[in-house]
């Protein structure tokens, strides 16, 4: 396995005016739309299948596949929404991308949709990102003067029309059925699954729901073909992403490197933890990933190998914590994020997150016992695999994993009657 490679996803970053249309053209850009245009659209769907792209937005689940699910056309619409709505603690890659390349995006929204046969796509924004918002508009405009969206695209014959929707900013609306609920106007709440949408979803017709980088990485597949992107990653985790390194490290930001790269070698890019410290915990992929420690610097980053090490890839949001945070205070907050999100649709959920939050700043103020812990996991156990979504699910991670690995941490909490950490050491949890 290879750690470096061309950046793909970030090439153009470091150009004059990245995201606009002239720059991306002249990287080639939008030449694997116009080579998709001269291909049957069964023929690119298996190659994003044969590719082996996972989703990017975490959970992993093959892009193409997900594509193949749609049912045959039955002469009414089918949709195509990216799910832009990044929000999970630490999760920071899709902004950047659509802030620097939103014509990379445009480009894999226009070649995904020509590949489903979908007309109309939507990219599902938060409401708080004016600043994307207002770019993603622009690159709509501009897309639509050049002849890349609108009707008889390029000389085709294929229309595609292309909406941003900006939301009002729950996390729930990053579950892709809380989305559609939000986009078709309602309250952002899960729905049940199945039907998954790609069967009914906006509207009640076939969507794919694709995460922002899933959708970025299709037109590198197209242009470059199936076997360059099967040369890097792993067999069963191909290709690259951008992981995200932030809190206690020297230089925070995104790096793009095949999946497979440690945290090891993703610290020497990033100039290591900072100086004078050392890595005691970090999540491989936001929040609600199970917590790594520094004996997990080697672990390949794809999602084999850091499932078989009791975490989850998500969404390689690597936020890295040296030995002046208190790892209470870290899953208190991030506890307190889960319950305030909570859409309150399902039981465990609602009133789970609700529990855990007393439960540890009660730990956090010195006020806990050591009969609180048993109950944290008791807690987790009754959300975990219980609630209506991931988010329950997500919340749970970080308490049962800050138990296994620093268990006695929270018991130095509850016997010495109060945080053993000076926060503004950490900085990171004021
Ligand atoms: P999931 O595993 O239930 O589904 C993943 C995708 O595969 C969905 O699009 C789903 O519709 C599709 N799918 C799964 N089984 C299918 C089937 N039998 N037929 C058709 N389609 C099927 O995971 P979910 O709930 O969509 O996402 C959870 C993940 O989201 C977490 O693992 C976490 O890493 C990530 N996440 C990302 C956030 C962000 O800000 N990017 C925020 C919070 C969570």
């Amino acid at each position: 396995m290879t750690t470096t490679l061309s950046p793909v996803l970030s090439a153009t970053w470091g150009a004059q005016r990245p995201w606009s249309l002239s720059t991306y053209e002249s990287h080639d850009g939008y030449q694997a739309f116009r080579k998709a245009l001269t291909m049957a659209p069964a023929d690119i769907v298996t190659a994003v299948k044969d590719s082996g792209l996972r989703g990017r937005g975490g959970a992993g689940f093959p892009t193409g596949l997900k594509w193949s699910f749609l049912p045959q056309p039955d002469g009414g619409p089918r949709y195509l929404v990216v799910n832009a709505d990044e929000s999970e603690p630490g999760t920071c890659k899709d902004i950047p991308l659509m802030m620097a390349s939103p014509h990379l995006l445009l480009e894999g929204v226009a070649i995904t949709s020509f590949a489903i046969g979908c007309n109309h796509a939507f990219i599902y924004l938060r409401g708080e990102v004016v600043h994307v918002y207002r770019r993603l508009l622009q690159a709509v405009e501009d897309a639509y003067e050049k002849g890349y969206l609108g009707k008889d695209v390029l000389g085709s014959g294929y229309d595609l029309d292309v909406t941003v929707h900006a939301g009002a900013g729950a996390y729930i609306c990053g579950e892709e059925t809380a989305l559609l609920d939000s986009l078709e106007g309602r309250r952002g709440q899960p729905r049940l699954k199945p039907p998954f949408p790609a069967v009914a979803g906006l509207y009640a017709r076939p969507t794919v729901v694709n995460n922002v980088e899933s959708i970025a990485s299709v037109p590198a597949i197209i242009g470059k073909g199936v076997d360059w992107f099967r040369s890097m990653g792993t067999e069963k985790s191909a290709g690259f992403g951008l992981f995200s390194l932030s809190g206690h490290v020297v230089r925070p930001g995104q790096y793009e490197a095949p999946l497979g790269i440690t945290l090891r070698e993703l610290l020497e890019m990033a100039g290591g933890v900072r100086e004078g410290h050392e890595l005691k915990f970090w999540t491989p992929g936001g929040s609600s990933t199970p917590l790594f420690t520094a004996e997990h610097l080697d672990v390949p980053l794809d999602y084999e190998s850091v499932g078989a090490a009791g975490s989850m890839l998500g969404t390689r949001a690597l936020q890295i914590f040296d030995e002046t945070t208190c790892v209470v205070r870290a899953i208190s907050r991030w506890t307190d994020f889960y319950q305030h999100e909570s859409c309150g649709k399902c039981t465990p959920c609602r009133e789970g997150t609700w529990w855990l939050k007393q439960i540890l700043h009660r730990i956090e103020d010195g006020e806990g016992t050591r009969e609180d812990l048993d109950t944290l996991l008791d807690v987790c156990d009754n959300i975990l695999g219980r609630a209506f979504c991931a988010l329950g699910d997500g919340a749970t991670s970080p308490i049962t994993s800050g138990l296994q690995y620093f268990r006695a941490e929270f018991e130095a909490h509850i016997d010495g009657a109060g945080c053993p950490f000076d926060p503004a050491a950490s900085a990171l949890f004021p």
